[in-house]
């Protein structure tokens, strides 16, 4: 496996690929890899003759210092299961490679209305950095395919609109969740949790769980309450927010039937810890 630390590296890589007229598949990451990351690995290394993963914790995505300073960072682990795994190249720059001009001249990208919610509210300025990131990546490594995980899947949604309005030839390809045997979503921050809060954590996963079955016979609005104030009773766990939407625009329900399809999102803080996670209420197929 190659690794590649600067731009110029990675644009002769590619002239290379282009050359091979070989099918890229690309996996962005800001590593501390787990299996959720690496189902999204083996999902574009059986579809794509050459696939190239980048590890980078993009500062300009973090909104809180703090967060940033704490994202756990294990790139020599991450390069071994990559390696493991059969990817043929590995994009890790530093920020000055990535940002020679620093937080300077940024472009504001439209990312539709979809990220004016949720996250888009909590988290100001998270999506422009998470667009500015992707375009130079897409830019750059120009994949045929780019792999997403659907536990981010309001970043899923921001990810497809970005690719539209900046006109970019990339199918977005949305994996399924990777949860624990117990049922807790897969995250890099997962490792931050104590023993304690990990104890507590699935709760998150088995709440939304019976909510599916609560809103067989309850309104979108009681189902929201229910969630809110089960998890809010769970000592140490607070609820950021919780938001029933249509899956395609992101854009609250109010009734069950107004959708095909309809998913409920959920943020929560364990100490000072931020998981994500979402379930399915109505599904189109
Ligand atoms: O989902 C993530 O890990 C990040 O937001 C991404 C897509 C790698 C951009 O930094």
């Amino acid at each position: 496996m190659k690794i590649i630390r600067t731009l110029y590296d990675m644009t002769e890589y590619r002239v290379g690929l282009r050359e091979r007229n070989a099918s890229v598949g690309f996996v962005p990451t800001m590593g501390a890899l787990h299996e959720g990351h690496m189902s999204l690995v083996k999902q574009a290394v059986s579809e794509n003759m050459v696939t190239v993963v980048s590890v980078f914790v993009n500062p300009i995505q973090f909104n809180n210092k703090d967060d940033f300073e704490k994202y756990p960072r294990t790139e020599e682990e991450d390069f071994k299961l990559l390696a493991a795994a059969g990817v043929d190249a590995v994009f890790a720059p530093d920020a000055r490679e990535m940002y020679p001009e620093g937080n300077q001249n940024q472009k504001e990208y439209k990312l539709g209305k979809a990220a004016e919610v949720m996250e888009g509210l909590y988290r100001p300025g998270h999506f422009q950095g998470v667009a500015r990131v992707l375009d130079i990546l897409f830019r750059l490594v120009d994949p045929h395919r780019a792999y997403f995980g659907e536990k981010d899947f309001q970043q899923v949604a921001v990810v497809r609109n970005l690719v539209e309005s900046e006109g970019l030839k990339v199918d977005i390809v949305a994996c399924p969740i990777k949860r624990a045997s117990d049922g807790l979503a897969l995250s890099s921050r997962n490792s931050r949790l104590s023993k304690e809060q990990r104890e507590k954590a699935p709760e998150i996963y088995q709440t939304l769980k019976y909510s599916v079955e609560y809103s067989k016979d309850h309104s979108v609005q009681a189902t929201h309450d229910t969630v809110v104030e089960h998890l809010d009773a769970v000592p140490g766990m607070r609820v950021e927010y919780f938001q029933i939407v249509d899956a395609r625009t992101l854009a609250p329900v109010e009734e069950w039937d107004e959708s095909d399809w309809i998913v409920g999102c959920i943020t929560v803080y364990l100490g000072d810890v931020r998981l994500i996670d979402n379930i399915s209420y109505r599904l189109p197929y």
